[in-house]
């Protein structure tokens, strides 16, 4: 990976789930109940709302994350064997009020002092979105919070990326897009967005279209790669 700062870039957009917000952290609140299962639940929840918006996708049956976000959920308490209503509604609630990582609050307020323009794009609902980053206190931190409800299909598809270059009236080459996701990550480099891939979670690099431009651990290294020490 190229170790020069990116050149160039006036948006920074983000990926909202696993990058922003902590996606684990809704199942690690009610290890209560959960006890040693909530990792499991976590992983098995996640894994299945990727599918299931990958899948949705390609058979061009759209329904919203809010909905996908249920019926993974509904599939990995079933397969851990939890018939749980309450643990179930609790769980949903919860996904509105995800932590954000530590850094990113500060990240987000050196960008915009920088002049940088800041925006999420994301799978996730309207409602999903405005409740989280009200949640985490990052309404003052973005300038632009787009759901892929606007173009009415999941990532990776091409209409997602191409609405931030749209609604942010800036060229993909100016975009720098970061995301934890491998997958999302090569998909916005591959439509020629520059990338940053957040690589919390020290996955492999994966076998797809596009290729980052650099890879952090979290986000606190990311006002350096654009010049910003
Ligand atoms: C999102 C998912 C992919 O926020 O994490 O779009």
């Amino acid at each position: 990976m190229a170790v020069t700062p990116l050149p160039g870039i006036r948006a920074c957009v983000f990926d909202a789930y696993g990058t922003l917000f902590d996606v684990a952290a809704a199942a690690t609140r009610c290890a209560d109940v959960l006890g040693p299962r909530s990792a499991a639940l976590a992983q098995l929840w996640r894994d299945k709302q990727l599918q299931y918006s990958w899948l949705r996708g390609l058979q061009g049956r759209h329904a919203d994350f809010w909905q996908v976000t249920g019926d993974a959920l509904d599939y990995a308490l079933e397969t851990l064997a939890i018939d749980d209503r309450a643990l179930r509604e609790r769980l949903m609630a919860l996904y509105l009020t995800l932590d954000a990582f530590p850094e990113v609050p500060a990240v987000l307020a050196r960008l915009k002092a920088a002049g940088m323009t800041t925006a999420i794009l994301s799978n996730g609902s309207p409602r999903m979105l405005e409740a989280a980053v009200a949640a985490a206190r990052l309404d003052g931190l973005l300038d632009h919070v787009l759901s892929v409800e606007l173009v009415g299909v999941f990532k990776p598809h091409p209409k997602v990326y191409q609405l931030a270059v749209d609604r942010l009236a800036v060229p993909a080459s100016a975009i720098a897009f970061q995301s934890s996701n491998g997958w999302d990550a090569h998909a916005a480099s591959a439509f020629g967005m520059r990338v940053v891939w957040c690589n919390r979670y020290g996955q492999r690099a994966e076998r797809l279209p596009g290729a980052p431009d650099h890879m952090v651990g979290n986000l606190a290294e990311l006002p350096a790669l654009l010049g910003f020490a």
